[in-house]
Formats: C-alpha cells, structure tokens, sequence
C-alpha cells in the first residue's frame, strides 16, 4: 500500500481530536482516524455535560476547589487552574461550531445557558444539551470537520503500533508516524506525519462492567508505553455509580444529573442510605457514592440499589431527562413514576499517558489529549464533567504547541511498508475471545471498587499468563481488530495492577481493604511509570 503523508496524524474522532483538527486546519494538513465509525467514542455518549464558570454566584476559584477536594491531594495546582479558567472560551468555541446547548429564560426575558449541577460541584456549572450533550457536539464536530478541505478523515482504521526514529533505527528520535489496519479491506498501511497526536480516549473495555462504549480499549495507553512513554495513575479508575441494571440495557448511564437535581438512591425497601456515608448525600463525589452502593450491595446480599426522582414532575423529568426517560421505558421503566435500578460500573480512566501542559508525551512529536492523557487535572479522582473541558482545552493547548513548530518539523521519513511473510489466517479465534472475557472478568473481580494485596497478586498472576499466549498469538497469526484490542487490553490490565499495587494506602478511587485510610506520613505521589528500554519488539 502507498503511504500516505500528513502534517499532523491525529488517532481518534472524539471531542479531543476533532476539535484539534478543527483548531489546526487552516494552516496545517491534518488526517483523523477513528477505529470504527466517526461517532463511535466516549464523546458521543456524555450525558451531563461540560462544566464551566458561568453562572454570577460561581467563581474560578470555587471550581478549582471543588476540582482539588474531588482529586484528594493529586491534582497539579497550575493544571487546575489553567484548565478551569479556559472553561468559558472553550464553552464559546463549541457555540461558534454550532453545538446548541440547553437555554432558558431569565426573569428579564434574555435567554442564558441552563446549567445543571452534579456530584463534587458546590455550583450549578455544567452547560448541557438535554440529556445528551456528547451527541450534540459530535455531531456538530463531524460536520464541521467533514466540511474542512484539509481535515481527511478515516473511519474504519485501527492504529497497530507507533512507528518512532527509534524504533526505525533513526537518529532522530521523533515520532513519525502508525501502521494502520483498515478494517474494511484488511489491509495494513502505513500513515507519516511530522506530528502525531494520540486522542484515542478511555481503557474502561478492560473491566467486565462499563459505561464505555466498545472502543474504549486503552489503544492510545498501550500504543504510548510500546513507544516509550511514561504512563501515570492507572490506578484510578473511576466507577460511575448508577449505570442502569438490566440484563439487555449494556450499562446504560444514568447520569449523575440526575442525582443533582434530586434523585434519592435507596435499597429495594425504599429506605435512603447515602446520609450514612456523607454529609453531601447523593451529592458526594463519585468513589465514595460509588463504594457506598457496593457496600449496601453487598451487605444486603442485593443486586441493585434504586435511583428514585419520581418526585418530580412528569413533565420535568421528560424534559430534563428526555433520553433517559425514553431508554428506560423501553425496559418498561417509567422513571416518572418508579425507581430506576442502578449498579456501578467502569467509567473513566483518571490515569494515562503523562504530558505536560501543552500535552506533549516524552516521545518528541508525539502528544497525547482527552481521556487517554494524565494531565494533572484529575488527580486521584475526576469531579464530573470536568472531562470534556479537559479535552477542550487541551486541544487548544497541544494546537498553540503544534502551530508554534509545525514549520521546522522535518517531513518525514519513508515507512518500510508492514511485514506479513511469516504470518498464518489464525485456525483457533476462540483464543482471543476466551482471553477477552477472562481479562475482563477477573479485572472486574479483583481489581474493581473494592482491593486487596491478594486479590491484585492474583490479577497480575493472570495478566502473566495472558500476556505469554497473546503474544505468541501476535508472532503467528495474521491480525485482527479483536486481537489487537485484547493486546492493548492485557497491557493496561498490567498497567492497572502496578499502580495499584504500588499505592500502600486508599486514596481517591483507590480503595484497599489492605490500607484503608490515607497515607499522611508523606506528601502525596503520582504513581509514574516508565517503559522498559528497550521495549520488547513489536
Ligand atoms: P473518545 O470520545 O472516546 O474518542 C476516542 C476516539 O479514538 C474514537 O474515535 C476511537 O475510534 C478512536 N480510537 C481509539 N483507539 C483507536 C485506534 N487504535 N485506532 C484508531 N482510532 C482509535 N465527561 C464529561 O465531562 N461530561 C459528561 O457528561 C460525560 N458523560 C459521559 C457519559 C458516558 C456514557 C461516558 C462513557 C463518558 C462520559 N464522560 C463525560 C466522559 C467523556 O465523555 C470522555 O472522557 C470524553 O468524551 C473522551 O473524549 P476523547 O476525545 O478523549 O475520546
Ligand atoms: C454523567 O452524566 O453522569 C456523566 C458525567 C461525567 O462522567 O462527567
């Protein structure tokens, strides 16, 4: 296959890499890919929306506040405040790409942004688009893009590995460029560009139980640590507490809106249980709401709690909560008038790749923006709809960075085109997907809400041995989507485990029955780690 040369290659067609290519696309040539189709990533999927400063009672300072109470001693400081800050440019950037969020009227006759309030948040500060506010810039983000002469986007195509002047025996170090396999006519190609951008999102696929779409398998994490970069915080996994709980619904999110504008959780017998844990009740950040629920889960030998906003009005639940509402009726749910059932289930990836604050990784010429990055931002946990200002800003950031040097970068080099001589048509699938529920199922078990030094050691155990077959898998057969997902699974899987075997105490959404409290005898640490050097071929 040809290669195919851009100035900037960005992985993944969510809120992080759109708006990159959006930023970036006047003065630079820009290719998107996306794993399966454009829509198909977190982004399309968020709920409660993006927080921002914008209500009179609110304060930049009372959002970074909120952001470092939620993050329990990890958040960078100067992250914080930069990202909280660029929440209202970032909010008017998204107006001008014609996102239309949720207005309503003042006592004076103006219309304003409606905001909603969630979980961590002492204000109202989250601009939606109803229920269903990943959708609304998605969609307005693809349009955008598609319109764009110098934004060449590629559905279809799965980054297999970063290819780096190191790993092409270069002097210069840069990264250059990916083998790509288009899923659609299985072949392997190679994509250069003088820059490359990772803004491949989540890794919440490992764990069995998900709000996740199914592309969130933690490409980006694992493309990264293959290329030699430092991965941070894996540790901290954020379980969304209410995902809906039925056994054809695949974790529908319940949004955390919900809570913030009234729904009670209680236990099959109606009786409310939060006040026993918090004094911000349901309004209490997400890994002790979350933990709570496990808790009474397991106390009372149940299979969910309730999530019950019955109390509102019909008419305000339809209209606050219209997908929600809708989804849940065709489980025969009519949350107007009855409790919804909820359980909690992986959401987000606090951890990821460590970049810098104009998202630069330590590969030159590599960055890394959204859900697969470790900014600094979240800390030990993620205060909700602080992840798509996030992925905002730090488009904005990695495209001041990109725009600055893009003219200096030399073009890049010509590719050795991707090697299949010694590979076979794989005779036994079911290897990988046996492997895929298996790691996803002990990952649930023994890694999830709830640790323990054994239940980890086990885990790590498993990881060993997964990673021996997969990789013998890999030298022999020829690829497939599925397998280069599960390769990419059993690496954060390991990821995972390290940091969380690292951290001897309970910090943010780290929980260990082991040390159940904070370590106060020393300051807070980021768990980093590095890439063995040299990595093992690929
Ligand atoms: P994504 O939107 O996940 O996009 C990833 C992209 O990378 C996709 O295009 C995918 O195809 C591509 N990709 C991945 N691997 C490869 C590969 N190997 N090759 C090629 N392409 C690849 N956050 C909030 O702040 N507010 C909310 O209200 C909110 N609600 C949420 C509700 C749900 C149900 C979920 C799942 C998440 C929610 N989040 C919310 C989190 C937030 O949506 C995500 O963190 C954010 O959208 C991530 O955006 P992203 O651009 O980094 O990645
Ligand atoms: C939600 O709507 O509850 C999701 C918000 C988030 O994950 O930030």
């Amino acid at each position: 296959m040809p290669q195919r040369t851009y100035d900037v290659f960005i992985i993944g067609s969510g809120i992080a890499g759109l708006s990159l290519a959006l930023r970036l696309a006047d003065k630079a040539d820009v290719a998107v890919v996306s794993k399966f189709a454009l829509t198909d990533g977190g982004t399309f999927y968020a709920q409660g929306g993006i927080s921002a400063v914008l209500d009179a009672h609110d304060s930049i300072a009372s959002h970074i506040e909120d952001t470092m109470n939620a993050g329990a001693g990890l958040c960078n400081p100067e992250i914080v405040e930069l990202t909280v800050k660029n929440g209202k440019k970032c909010i008017n950037w998204l107006l001008e790409q014609g996102v239309s969020f949720t207005e309503e009227q003042t006592r004076n006759g103006n219309r304003q942004l409606h905001l909603h309030r969630e979980g961590g948040h002492s204000h109202r500060r989250i601009v939606h688009a109803g229920d269903a506010t990943g959708k609304a810039i998605s969609l307005s983000l693809i349009a955008r893009a598609r319109a764009h002469p110098n934004i060449h986007m590629f559905e279809n195509h799965n980054v297999i590995d970063l290819l780096t002047g190191k790993k092409l025996g270069l002097q210069n170090q840069r990264a250059v460029g990916a083998y790509v396999l288009d899923n659609n006519k299985h072949q392997i190609h190679a994509i250069a560009a003088r820059i490359v951008v990772l803004a491949t999102g989540g890794a919440s696929k490992v764990y069995l139980y998900t709000s996740n779409p199914n592309v969130s398998t933690g490409d980006g994490i694992a493309l990264a640590w293959r290329a030699g970069c430092r991965v941070a915080n894996m540790e901290f996994i954020q379980f969304h507490p209410t995902c809906l709980y039925h056994p054809d619904a695949n974790s529908f999110l319940i949004s955390e809106a919900v809570r913030g504008e009234g729904g009670k959780l209680i236990l099959p017998d109606g009786s409310p249980f939060m006040h026993k844990y918090d004094a911000r009740e349901e309004l209490a950040p997400r890994d002790i709401v979350a933990r709570a629920i496990d808790d009474q889960i397991k106390k009372h030998g149940i299979d969910c709690v309730y999530l019950d906003i019955s109390h509102k009005s019909g008419s305000f639940i339809r209209e606050h909560f219209p997908t929600i509402y809708q989804r849940c009726l065709k489980f025969n749910i009519d949350i107007t008038k009855q409790p919804i059932p909820v359980v909690p289930a992986a959401h987000y990836t606090c951890g990821g790749v460590l970049t810098d604050s104009y998202a630069r990784t330590d590969v030159p010429g590599l960055y890394a923006i959204g859900e697969v990055a470790c900014t600094g931002l979240h800390g030990a946990n993620r205060m909700a709809s602080n992840s798509l200002l996030e992925c905002l800003v730090f488009a904005e950031r990695a495209s001041q960075d990109i725009g600055r040097i893009l003219d200096e970068i030399p073009a890049p080099p010509v590719l050795p085109p991707w090697d299949e001589s010694q590979v076979s048509d794989s005779d036994e699938e079911v290897v990988v997907s046996h492997n895929w529920d298996e790691l996803r199922r002990f990952m649930w078990d023994y890694v999830g809400i709830v640790r323990t030094d054994k239940r980890l050691a086990r885990a790590m155990h498993r990881i060993e041995l997964l990673q021996d077959e997969i990789a013998e898998y890999y030298g022999n057969f020829r690829i497939t989507s599925d397998l280069l997902e599960l390769r990419n699974l059993v690496i954060v899987g390991e990821l995972i485990i390290r940091c969380a075997q690292h951290r001897k105490e309970s910090r943010g959404l780290h929980y260990t029955l082991d040390y159940p409290e904070p370590d106060t005898s020393k300051p807070p640490q980021n768990t980093i780690l590095k890439p063995p050097d040299p990595h093992p071929p690929t």
